[in-house]
C-alpha cells in the first residue's frame, strides 16, 4: 500500500535516484513521502504529507547529500497523512531511520512496553514501534544488524522494510513479511524497492524477497538470511525482461489511457502462454470437485465472466467469490476435493491471500492466474499462470483485467475439450476467435477512441449512470461500472438486466441513462425487452452493440458498434474497452486524475 526505496551507492548523490525511483511507486500511494539519508557520520530526514515532486521541491530533497538513503511514499492505514506520520520514523535518538509498507497487527502492545522502557513516540503509526524496538535491542550492545534482525522476529502482521543508522553507515538492512520487496544490483550499487519499476533505470538483474527474509545490501550486493533464524539464504538473480519505457507513459497523457491502448498489444501477450502451464491447471481444474473462482474489485468481474465461460464451454459449475468473504461464505464446504482459482493481478491482495491461506488449511488445491512474477501467489499456489500483460501503473485495472479474461477463456476452453464437451470443431470455432480478439480490440479503439469523447460531452453532468447486461455481459456491466464510480466518483449502479426489475429499476426515471451491453447471443430477446422497460421508464439508452443491429440501435438514444461475429462468451473483453475510455474521459472532463483515484492504491495488501 506504500512504496519504498532504497539505494547504496559506490559514489554519488541518492537523493535524485531516490525521487526517481518513488515516481515510478506513486501508484502504491502517494499522500506523504519522506527521505533518509547518512552523510559524514549524520543522519538527515525530510519528509510531509502531499504529492512527491511538491513535497521534494518544498523542502529541496533533492539536495540532500550522501551515497546511502531510502524512500518512502505512503498511502495511510495508521494515522492521518500528514508531516509526523509520514515516513522514514525514528528512535529518540534519531541515529536511525525505517520505512515500512503493511501493518504491523501488535503494535499497541509493543508501544505500550516501549513506553514503558521511556521511548518517545511521535506519531500514530504503527511504524514508528519499528525504529524504537531496534534501540531498544541496541541497548543490549548488539550490532545494528542484529538489532533489525531481532527487532523483526518480535512482529506480528505484514512488512516491508528498510532502515538505516549512523551506527552502521555503509548498509540499509530490509526485511519483507507478506508486503513484496525486490532488490536489485548494478555497477552503481544496490537497490531495495516495493516493485520492480522503480529500479529499471539502473538495473534488470533482480531478487524477489520471499516471506520472512532479511537482507544486508551495502554498494557491492547484497546478502540475504531467514528472518526466524538467521540461516544465510542462497538466491541466484533473475533478469527482468520489462523495459523502461513498458513501465513509463510513452506520450500519453495518463498511464490508464496507454494501459487501455496498449490491449491489443497486451492480450496477445496472454496468448501466447506456456502450453504446460495451460495443462497443468487444466488437469488440476479437471480433478476438482468445487471449484472456486477466487478474487477481489475488478478481478472478481473476470471471475463472473468465467464462470459463464467454464459453464458454457465445459459443462462445469464454478463458484465465483470475492475473496473478503470466501471464508465465511464457503470456507467450511472447502476440502480435499476443492480447486480454488485464485485471480489478481499484484498477486499481494490481502484478501485474496487470506481466502487462500483458509483453503490450504483445509487441504483444497490452489491455482493462481497473476501478472506478477514472483509475488506470493505465485509461492502459494500449486500451479499459477502468469498473464504477461505487463506492468499496469494507473490504479484501476483496466488491460491486466482483459488478460485475465483471455487466460480465464483459454482455461476454459482447454478444460472443455479435456472433458470432450465440445466438438472438434467447435472448439476449433473458439479457438479462432480467441486469436481474433486483440484484432477486435484494435478495431474498437480504432473505431471509438476519439468518438467517445463526443458521448462523454453529452453526458457529462449526469448524476446516476445504471449498467445492464444478460448472460456474460452481466459482469462487462459490473466492470464498467466499477471504472466509472472509481474514476469519477459519480453513482452508478450495475445489474444483471433481468434482476433490474426486482427493485433497481426504481431508481430510474426520466433522463436517467441506461448503458445496455447487448453482444448478440442467447440473450438477446431478454434484452430487448429489458430496454422496453427502461424506455418505458424515460431512461435514455446508451447501447454497445454489434454494428447492423438494427433492432437494438432503432431503441438507442445512443449507439456504441462494435465489430460484428464476436462470439457472446468472449464478447466481454472487446465491449469492456468503450466503457474503460467512457471512465477516463469523464474523470478527466471533470478535472479528475485517472492515474489516482481518491482512497484507492494499486495493490491492497492490509485486511
Ligand atoms: C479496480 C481495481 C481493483 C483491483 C482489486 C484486486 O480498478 O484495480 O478493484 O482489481 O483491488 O486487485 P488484484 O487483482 O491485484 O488482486
Amino acid at each position: 500500500m506504500c512504496g519504498i526505496f532504497g539505494v547504496v551507492l559506490k559514489g554519488g548523490r541518492v537523493a535524485p535516484l531516490i525521487h526517481d525511483g518513488l515516481k515510478r511507486l506513486e501508484y502504491r500511494g502517494y499522500d506523504s513521502v519522506g527521505f533518509a539519508t547518512l552523510h559524514s557520520g549524520t543522519l538527515q530526514v525530510r519528509k510531509d504529507a502531499g504529492k512527491i515532486d511538491e513535497v521534494v521541491r518544498s523542502l529541496r530533497m533533492d539536495e540532500m547529500e550522501g551515497s546511502i538513503g531510502i524512500g518512502h511514499t505512503r498511502w495511510a492505514t495508521h494515522g492521518a497523512p500528514m508531516m509526523v506520520n509520514a515516513h522514514p520514523h525514528m528512535d529518540c535518538d534519531e541515529k536511525l531511520a525505517v520505512i515500512h509498507n503493511g501493518v504491523i497487527e501488535n503494535f499497541m502492545e509493543l508501544k505500550e512496553e516501549l513506553l514503558n522502557k521511556g521511548h518517545n513516540f511521535r506519531s500514530r503509526t504503527d511504524t514508528e514501534i519499528i525504529a524504537h524496538l531496534i534501540e531498544e535491542e541496541m541497548r543490549g550492545d548488539i550490532g545494528f544488524g542484529e538489532a533489525v534482525l531481532t527487532s523483526l522476529r518480535r512482529l506480528e502482521g505484514s512488512y516491508a522494510i528498510a532502515v538505516i543508522s549512523i551506527s552502521d553507515p555503509g548498509r540499509i538492512y530490509c526485511a519483507r513479511y507478506e508486503s513484496p520487496l525486490v532488490l536489485g544490483v548494478s555497477d552503481k550499487g544496490t537497490f531495495c524497492a516495493s516493485d520492480v519499476p522503480a529500479m529499471l533505470p539502473y538495473t534488470n538483474q533482480v531478487v524477489f524477497l520471499r516471506n520472512g527474509e532479511f537482507a544486508s545490501l551495502d554498494a557491492e550486493g547484497f546478502q540475504i538470511r531467514r528472518v526466524q533464524d538467521g540461516t544465510p539464504v542462497q538466491r541466484e538473480l533473475t533478469e527482468v525482461t520489462w523495459s523502461l519505457e513498458m513501465a513509463e507513459k510513452q506520450g500519453y497523457p495518463h498511464f490508464m489511457l496507454k494501459e487501455i491502448y496498449e490491449q491489443p498489444s497486451s492480450l496477445r501477450g496472454s496468448l501466447r502462454l506456456q502450453r504446460q502451464y495451460l495443462d497443468l491447471l487444466t488437469a488440476f481444474l479437471d480433478r476438482g470437485e468445487k471449484l472456486f473462482l477466487v478474487a477481489a474489485g475488478t478481478s472478481y468481474h473476470a471471475c463472473i465472466a468465467a464462470s459463464y465461460m467454464f459453464s458454457r464451454l465445459a459443462k462445469i459449475t464454478t463458484f465465483p467469490a470475492i475473496s473478503s468473504e470466501f471464508i465465511e461464505q464457503y470456507g467450511d464446504s472447502a476440502a480435499i476435493d476443492t480447486v480454488m482459482l485464485a485471480v489478481s493481478q499484484s498477486g499481494e491482495t490481502y484478501d485474496t491471500l487470506k481466502a487462500i491461506d483458509h483453503a490450504r488449511m483445509k487441504a483444497a488445491t490452489v491455482l493462481g492466474i497473476t501478472n506478477t512474477v514472483g509475488s506470493t501467489l505465485t509461492r502459494v499456489s500449486r500451479a499459477y499462470i502468469i498473464q504477461q500483460s505487463g506492468p499496469e501503473i494507473g490504479v484501476a485495472a483496466t488491460k491486466t483485467f482483459t488478460s485475465q479474461l483471455m487466460v480465464l477463456a483459454q482455461l476454459a476452453l482447454r478444460l472443455a475439450r479435456t472433458r470432450g464437451k465440445l466438438s472438434q470443431d467447435e472448439g476449433d470455432d473458439f479457438h479462432d476467435h480467441l486469436q481474433m480478439v486483440p484484432g477486435y480490440v484494435e478495431e474498437v479503439l480504432k473505431r471509438h477512441g476519439e468518438g467517445i469523447k463526443a458521448l462523454v460531452e453529452k453526458y457529462s453532468r449526469e448524476r446516476l449512470f445504471v449498467f445492464l447486461g444478460r448472460g456474460i455481459s452481466a459482469s462487462t456491466a459490473l466492470e464498467g461500472r466499477l471504472k466509472l464510480l472509481e474514476l469519477t466518483y459519480v453513482p452508478s449502479l450495475a445489474y444483471p438486466a433481468g434482476e433490474s426489475k426486482h427493485g433497481p429499476i426504481s431508481i430510474v426515471e426520466e433522463g436517467v441513462p441506461v448503458v445496455f451491453l447487448c453482444p448478440r447471443g442467447d440473450t438477446r430477446k431478454e434484452i430487448v425487452g429489458s430496454i422496453m422497460e427502461m424506455k418505458a421508464r424515460g431512461a435514455r439508452i446508451i447501447s454497445v452493440c454489434e454494428e447492423g443491429d438494427d433492432d437494438i440501435i432503432g431503441l438507442s438514444d445512443d449507439v456504441i458498434e462494435m465489430p460484428m461475429g464476436i462470439p457472446e462468451a468472449l464478447s466481454s473483453i472487446p465491449y469492456v474497452v468503450p466503457l474503460q475510455l467512457f471512465a477516463y474521459y469523464l474523470a478527466v472532463q471533470k478535472g479528475l486524475d485517472p492515474d489516482k483515484p481518491r482512497n484507492l492504491a494499486k495493490s491492497v495488501t492490509v485486511p
